[in-house]
């Protein structure tokens, strides 16, 4: 069968769906292709920290009705080493942004159900996508559903199919520079159906290792301890796991760790990683197609959403307003972001982890620098802006200054 349609988009993760109810505000058509089954994708487990800007853009999208009342606002977190816990107040050092705990898992359920309610195509369990004629104004995108052949010749086609698809690899050798590097652990994270510890995500730097106490609900942990980068889960009984968190809190009379009902367990290695350009002919990358960040900063799924945010605009640029320079600009727009993006997850990765065979130099050199962090109101606002997510429009050229003096009156997204 053969298709025709602006945008074709390939996978339905947060920057797929994004991307094509963006458009679809916009006018522009789009038809999205995911390789798992819905119930699949609407179960995975992944990130759960929303920066302000992506809160702000799910709700201007008209998506955001179920986050704002399921979603848990948070003003601050904490920074854990030495055995005591700093808060950074968000909210005093950015001008009153926040974060929002709400689980990927339930965004997707959101876009799914807005994408069908409008009307929107998604097609699910599709198999052998392949992306054609890229460098045309109109390639084109082949799958198999149910056995048959399908091709959908578009304008513009959406890479948005996360690390392993198929749309980076399309592009022909040489036109992409990687830049990658690889960490010597992963996280091992685990849900668990118990009250945490803290209202607000605690980051431990330990002797034993980095570990994260963030949530779902009040009800629902979200756990995560370094481990090995190919970690057997086998090594991690439930009770490994209770005793090894709980030294890494350094549990005293302010805080208890709850044990509950282990509901998942899974290893996720870490690494940095962007292909420069972002875009080829007409087929733009948004999302992990085209970057990795180790999730330190929990900033993957809030990349995906400002990618789609400057390719929605672009496309929009080229559909409705006939403005050519539009499309080529996505790539540097985009990445201009990302990069502060990927230096900040690597900034907080290298501070908050214990490195194999560093010595106790590299744990003294972190323990100043974080001392060093927590008494500064520079070093305090640097986290908090970087953690709440830097404005859309941040790395467009305006002095500090000024862009200060609109985050402090609430403009600044
Ligand atoms: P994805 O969510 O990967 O979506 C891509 C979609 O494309 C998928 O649904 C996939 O099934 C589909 N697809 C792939 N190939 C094809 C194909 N050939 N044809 C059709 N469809 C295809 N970030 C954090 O900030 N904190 C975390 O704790 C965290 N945990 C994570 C745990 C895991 C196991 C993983 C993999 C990622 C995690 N991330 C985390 C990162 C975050 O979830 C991602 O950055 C985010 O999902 C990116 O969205 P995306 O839409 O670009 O990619
Ligand atoms: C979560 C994940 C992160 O990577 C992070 O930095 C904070 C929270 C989470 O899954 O809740």
């Amino acid at each position: 069968m053969n298709m025709r349609t602006q945008v074709g988009i390939v996978g339905a993760g947060p920057a797929g769906l994004l991307l094509a109810h963006l458009l679809d505000r916009c006018g522009i058509e789009s038809i999205a292709l995911e390789d798992r089954g819905r119930e699949h994708i609407e179960n995975r487990v992944r990130a759960g920290v929303l920066e302000q800007g992506t809160v702000d853009t799910l709700d201007e999208a008209g998506v955001g009705e179920r986050m704002r009342r399921q979603g848990l606002v948070h003003h601050g977190i904490e920074l854990s080493f030495n055995g005591r816990r700093h808060r950074l107040n968000l909210r005093e050092l950015t001008g009153g942004r926040a974060i929002t705990v709400y689980g990927q898992q339930e965004v997707i359920k959101d876009l799914i159900n807005a994408r069908l309610d409008a009307g929107g195509q998604i097609f699910f369990e599709v198999e052998e996508t392949s992306v054609h004629d890229l460098d045309t104004d109109a390639p084109k995108i082949r799958f198999r559903k149910n056995g048959e052949a399908h091709e959908i010749t578009c304008d513009f086609i959406g890479g948005c199919d996360g690390s392993h698809g198929i749309c980076r690899s399309s592009i022909p050798a040489g036109v992409l520079n990687v830049f990658e590097r690889a960490y010597p652990f992963g996280w091992l994270g685990i849900l668990a159906q118990s009250k945490p510890p803290s209202e607000e995500l605690i980051y431990c730097n330990h002797p034993r290792g980095f570990a994260l106490f963030s949530m779902r609900s009040p009800e629902i942990t979200r756990l995560y301890i370094q481990c090995e980068p190919d970690e057997e889960i086998a090594n991690w009984p439930d009770d490994r796991i209770w005793q090894e968190l709980e030294l890494r809190l350094g549990v005293d009379e302010s805080i208890r760790l709850e044990e509950g009902t282990i509901l998942q367990k899974g290893v996720t290695p870490m690494r940095s990683f962007v292909v420069e350009p972002m875009q080829f002919g007409r087929l733009f990358l948004a999302g992990d197609a085209a970057h990795i960040v180790p999730p330190t900063g929990a900033k993957g799924l809030n990349l995906a959403a400002s990618d789609v945010h400057y390719a929605a605009e672009a496309l929009t640029g080229f559909f409705k307003r006939q403005d050519n320079d539009a499309i080529p600009a996505y790539s540097d727009k985009a990445l201009a972001r990302v990069w502060k993006s990927e230096r900040f997850s690597w900034s907080l990765t290298m501070l908050m982890h214990r490195f194999p065979d560093d010595g106790a130099i590299a744990a003294r050199f972190q323990e100043a620098e974080l001392d060093y962090l927590m008494h500064s109101e520079a070093g305090l606002r640097s986290i908090a802006e970087n953690y709440v997510g830097l404005p859309l429009d941040f790395a467009e050229d305006r002095p500090a200054g000024a862009r200060l003096h609109a985050m402090q009156a609430g403009a600044g997204r």
